[in-house]
């Protein structure tokens, strides 16, 4: 028996994994679309992407092109060389957005540890040593690196692991007061999700963005965005940035960057790009030919105006949905988010549970998401079809039903 024919199954996972994860019962082996199935053959709706990931649903044709085309001309070169696919993908993202310059990296967590470094790199050649310190948002979350936990504002996900780095503050998010009395001339980065994913898919108020970006200005701080959940078309735009019409100093991307191929992003000007010099910084697979491949076929595709036009539709479909469900089951406290990006925070007699609605709904066959145990989030694909979501919906009301029939 060759070894991808040994058996395994998900009992496997206590055996052999370190216990980080708690993964689901059932374990997904093919997709199409929105739809997977299991080791059974038990079919499920996909309304959580792979934590926004697959932005394009699964086994997509021009995705399935992209990789197995590249797979056959050349998989790897290192950082010694450049290649194609990486070429093209730069000169993509940078004619769509407000970017000059891009760097990759291979995750959401790496494309963020590159955007501090760099914002503390610049200040530091520009303004000297002192001007070093990063203001986040309370209750953010930036990824699992030392720097990523500790740039984030859920303490659990920082504390216990040693020393923290310092210079790092946090403030209430959508508080530009808060901001205004933290801020100062030794800033060098604001860092923000324009749409706080994590934490239960709260979007940024437009006022406080623009008010963000002033006071960024007057400090001579750059202003980050971390769009690895918002980014490429799930808020409509390609990314939120251009939803809100506030532009960072630099972006970070991942997640649906690769619509299910590991790939990340930061995109920046001329003048803060300049700062990560021959040396200073570096990823062995960053801007891999294989990830640049696929990533540059999503691209073509999200980038469409129809796919983006579609977003707004397929938001309305499911915001429309969801509140049908509410109307029976006033389970929900609202319908919010951006796009596909979509969060249900629960009513008081529901909170901390958004995981009975998730384990519900896979009874079901629909796979959905938290964020934090008081939010049951969306984010599916962008191209999922009208049925999938009508069917998924059903799904989801008899969930909603069983959980509150106790
Ligand atoms: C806003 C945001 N930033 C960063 C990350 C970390 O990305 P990754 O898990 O690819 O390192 C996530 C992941 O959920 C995220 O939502």
């Amino acid at each position: 028996m060759s070894v991808s024919e040994m058996p395994v199954q998900r009992a496997d996972f206590d055996q052999v994994m370190v216990p980080n994860y708690a993964p689901a019962a059932f374990i997904p082996v093919r997709g199409d679309g929105s739809r997977v199935w299991d080791q059974s053959g038990r079919e499920l709706i996909d309304f959580a992407g792979g934590i926004a990931v697959t932005v394009l649903g699964h086994n997509h044709p021009a995705l399935v092109h992209a990789l197995t085309e590249q797979a056959k001309k050349i998989w790897h070169v290192s950082n010694v060389l450049t290649n194609e696919p990486a070429l093209r993908l730069a000169k993509k993202l940078t004619s769509a957005t407000f970017a000059d310059k891009v760097f990759f990296a291979n995750s959401g967590a790496e494309a963020n540890e590159a955007a501090f470094k760099l914002a503390r790199r610049y200040a530091h050649d520009k303004f000297g040593p002192e001007k070093c310190e990063i203001i986040a948002a309370t209750n953010s979350f930036h990824g699992r690196t030392l720097f990523t936990v500790t740039v984030g504002g859920q303490p659990k996900y920082s504390d216990g692991f040693g020393p923290k780095l310092e210079g790092i503050s946090h403030v209430p998010f959508n508080d530009l007061d808060a901001l205004k009395a933290q801020i100062s001339d030794k800033t060098c980065a604001v860092v923000l999700e324009p749409v706080q994913g994590e934490s239960g898919i709260l979007p940024a108020d437009q006022a406080y963005l623009e008010g963000v970006r002033a006071l960024c200005d007057q400090h001579n701080a750059l202003l980050v965005f971390d769009e690895v959940q918002t980014g490429m078309g799930r808020s409509g735009h390609l990314y939120a940035y251009q939803h809100y019409g506030v532009t960072p100093d630099i972006l970070s991307s991942a997640k649906s960057l690769g619509g299910g191929f590991p790939i990340g992003a930061i995109l920046t000007t001329n003048e803060v790009a300049a700062h990560f010099g021959v040396g200073t910084h570096g990823s062995t697979y960053g801007g891999n030919p294989l990830g640049c491949a696929v990533a540059e076929a999503v691209f073509d595709v999200v980038s469409t105006p129809e796919c983006l036009a579609g977003v707004a539709e397929r938001h309305a479909r499911f915001k429309a949905g969801l509140e049908a469900i509410n109307a029976k089951y006033a389970v929900f406290d609202t319908v919010r988010g951006l796009g596909l990006l979509i969060g249900c925070p629960l009513v008081a007699a529901y909170q901390g549970r958004a995981k009975d609605f998730m384990n519900a709904a896979e009874a079901e066959g629909l796979m959905i998401l938290q964020a934090s145990p008081d939010v049951v989030r969306l984010a599916p694909s962008l191209v999922i079809t009208n049925e999938e979501i009508d069917e998924g919906l059903a799904r989801l009301e008899r969930a909603v039903a069983k959980v509150v029939a106790g």
